[in-house]
């Protein structure tokens, strides 16, 4: 539709009708579809591709109803417009409910007809534009993750890993959309900073010292200002540069507390970290399961917000064929980076158990 002329499926058993609403609207400049009856209607929804459809509701083959249930089964936006007598009014109110756009009442006035038809294109074109939008977003999103890869397999694979169980655990929570939304959008891109931070540093076979751990702490910060730009993030921003805050106040960039953290961080620190704990490292192989989980319910109530970390726990038990296979604990030496006094000979300054 952006390239050319609106398309308008006009649709109805009346012929003289069909040809006065179609030639109104070619005058307006639209492309216009004339068919008369509902099975016409559906051939032509089958074989084409129209913007709006104008469709009256009683037919005598079949129903408007039918028709616009099969416009919401198209694969592009298109909006239907229902065309009722009087007494069908409550008939064309349960048509809006099922996703018309408007409906007229018979006899109808050609200008509200030509009002309506421009709203629903005018609706058609910004859903298309947002769609348009969104596709962008997903590809500036791979470009991103694809960025990442090149830099450090390990993290791309990590973030994949922690987006795909924070999903499946916000759903077993039944959090809101608006959280759900945002990991599923923003979680694969949640160490997205790591980019930034220099490659002897992330892949150290060993313990970080204080200024390297210091210079790791970066990440979410820079993780937020690489995807600033494409100023669609909001929770999903949070998401990013919260990620590694803690319930105790200990956690950074800001050391915020409690449910002063955004609950999307919240949900997607533990997920972090235990994916971190069962996946093998520079520094160790991945802990076997039991361990992980250990170290995960040491941190409810200091790292972890109490009722999130419980409920992971809860979730993982209920629905154990979403962990990966845990690997065997490996005899590592006892000096790792980043990692809980549990896990390592001794942590880095200031860490946690965390990625
Ligand atoms: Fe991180």
């Amino acid at each position: 539709m952006s390239t050319g002329r609106v398309r308008v499926l006009v649709a109805d058993d009346e012929e003289p009708l069909v040809s006065l609403l179609c030639t109104m609207l070619n005058d307006l400049g639209y492309e216009t579809s004339p068919v008369y009856g509902g099975l016409e209607a559906l051939s032509a929804l089958a074989n084409g591709r129209y913007d709006v459809v104008i469709t009256d509701l009683v037919m005598p083959d079949v129903d408007g109803l039918t028709v616009l249930r099969r416009c919401k089964e198209c694969p592009g936006p298109v909006e239907a417009i229902v065309l009722t007598g009087q007494d069908d009014v409550e008939t064309a109110v349960a048509c809006m409910k099922a996703g018309a756009y408007d409906f007229l009442t018979k006899p109808f006035r050609l200008d509200n007809v030509a009002s309506v038809v421009g709203k629903a294109a005018a609706k058609v074109q910004a859903d298309e534009e947002n769609r348009h939008l969104r596709d962008t977003l997903y590809a500036s999103q791979r470009t991103l993750m694809n960025a990442l890869d090149a830099k450090d397999t390990y993290t791309c694979s990590h973030c994949v890993n922690v987006a795909r169980l924070a999903l499946s655990f916000c759903d077993h929570l039944g959090l809101s959309p608006e959280v759900r939304d945002a990991i599923r959008k923003a979680g694969e891109l949640h160490d997205v900073g790591k980019i930034g931070i220099a490659d002897h540093i992330l892949n150290k076979p060993g313990r970080l010292t204080g200024p390297e751990y210091e210079e790791m702490k970066r990440h979410p910060v820079i993780g937020k200002r690489i995807v600033d730009p494409l100023g669609v993030f909001g929770v999903e921003g949070d998401l990013l540069y919260y990620h590694h805050e803690r319930w105790d106040g200990r956690g950074y960039p800001d050391g915020l507390s409690g449910d002063t953290i955004p609950l999307v961080a919240r949900v997607l620190a533990v997920v972090d970290v235990f994916d971190a704990l069962t996946s093998d490292r520079p520094y160790r192989a991945a802990l076997a399961l039991d361990e992980a989980l250990r170290l995960i319910e040491a941190g409810i109530g200091s790292q972890f917000d109490p009722a999130v970390g419980r409920a992971f726990l809860e979730f993982l038990e209920a629905e154990p064929e979403l962990i990966a296979p845990p690997a065997a604990l490996a005899d590592e030496p006892g000096s790792y980076a980043d990692e809980p006094m549990a896990v390592s000979a001794g942590p880095a300054a200031g860490s946690s158990l965390q990625d």
